[in-house]
């Protein structure tokens, strides 16, 4: 399975944050945003992304996460040069993805929950062409009206899916993480521009909803999706990490900490990475962790 990281856009409503740096990249506590949706789909399983970003943006992006190596990931990079709309990645990214199933994940998007691993490999095993054909998340919300919206029935098949509606039917919200089998790239390239010249991904699992092939699967009272499209959102979000960081002395989305877990890198290769970061506080916590999993630092000496 191959993984898109959308981070286009122009920030508008965190102005002026964003007029020079972009939204994806700025601060959740201590960490980059970037670094949820990437840690995200590395818990999927998925080591090959591709991040898409602006002409502008796309450097800093580059600059932050390089290659992937140092992560066990492979890190590609592509530029969305309009606001085309969300659905324009699986265009842009039709050669990243080629024959293989794939997930979408939007860079401003964070998720945090236990078992969250198990949850998605799960999801992604249900994928193909004989089985789901896409795989949405939906969360509870109390502003249902901001996001894309569906109803589920009581197999968990998507029966509704309305994009922003002023009467919403459920409260809830898609999550912007999606997985698809093989044709997404196919049905992305035939989609019509909506009203707002864009091309929605609510209209591409609206494809998937008409063939009666789109799950909806709940992310229940454990779950935390955390918005960041407000300065009071992104505050509240850096803030929920904070809290965890203070009490249980976790983090979330540390790339470095999540590469290890999964495999993807050795105890001692993880310790370097924190030896590089040592005078922050997360760096040590790289440098913890990674001691904790085995790493033995200077190799024994
Ligand atoms: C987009 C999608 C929407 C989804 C949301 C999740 O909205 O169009 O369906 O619920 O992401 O973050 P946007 O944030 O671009 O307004």
């Amino acid at each position: 399975m191959k993984g898109i990281i959308l981070a286009g856009g122009s920030g508008t409503r965190l102005h002026p944050l964003t007029l020079a740096v972009s939204k994806q990249l700025l601060p959740v506590y201590d960490t980059p945003m970037v670094y949820h949706p990437l840690s995200v789909l590395m818990l999927a399983g998925i080591r090959d992304v591709l991040l898409i970003s602006t002409p502008h943006d796309l450097p800093g992006f580059q600059r932050l996460l390089g290659d992937g190596t140092r992560y066990g990931m492979n890190i590609t990079y592509a530029e969305q040069a309009e606001p085309n709309g969300l659905a324009e990645a699986f265009v842009i990214g039709a050669d990243h993805v080629g024959d293989d199933t794939s997930a979408l994940v939007l860079g401003d998007n964070l998720f945090h929950g236990s078992n969250f691993s198990d949850l998605l490999h799960e999801c992604i095993g249900g994928i193909g062409p004989d089985a789901d054909g896409c795989v949405l998340f939906g969360y509870p919300v109390r502003d249902p009206e901001n996001y894309g919206v569906g109803e589920a029935d009581e197999h968990g098949r998507l029966i509704s899916l309305e994009e922003k509606p002023a009467q919403p039917r459920s409260n809830r919200a898609i999550t912007g993480l999606y997985f698809y089998d093989d044709r997404v790239c196919e049905i992305a390239k035939d989609l019509k521009p909506s009203d707002r010249g864009e091309l929605e991904i609510t209209d591409v699992n609206r494809v998937y909803l008409e063939q009666g092939r789109a799950r909806l699967v709940d992310l229940g009272r454990g779950f935390a999706w955390l918005d960041t499209g407000t300065h009071d959102a992104l505050l509240g979000a850096g803030q929920y990490m904070q809290v965890l960081e203070h009490r249980q002395g976790i983090r979330v989305a540390c790339l470095e900490e999540v590469a290890l877990r999964m495999g993807y890198i050795d105890a001692d290769a993880c310790y370097a990475l924190g030896a590089q970061l040592a005078k922050s506080a997360y760096g040590k916590y790289v440098m913890d962790v990674a001691t904790s999993l085995g790493a033995v630092p200077n190799g024994g000496r």
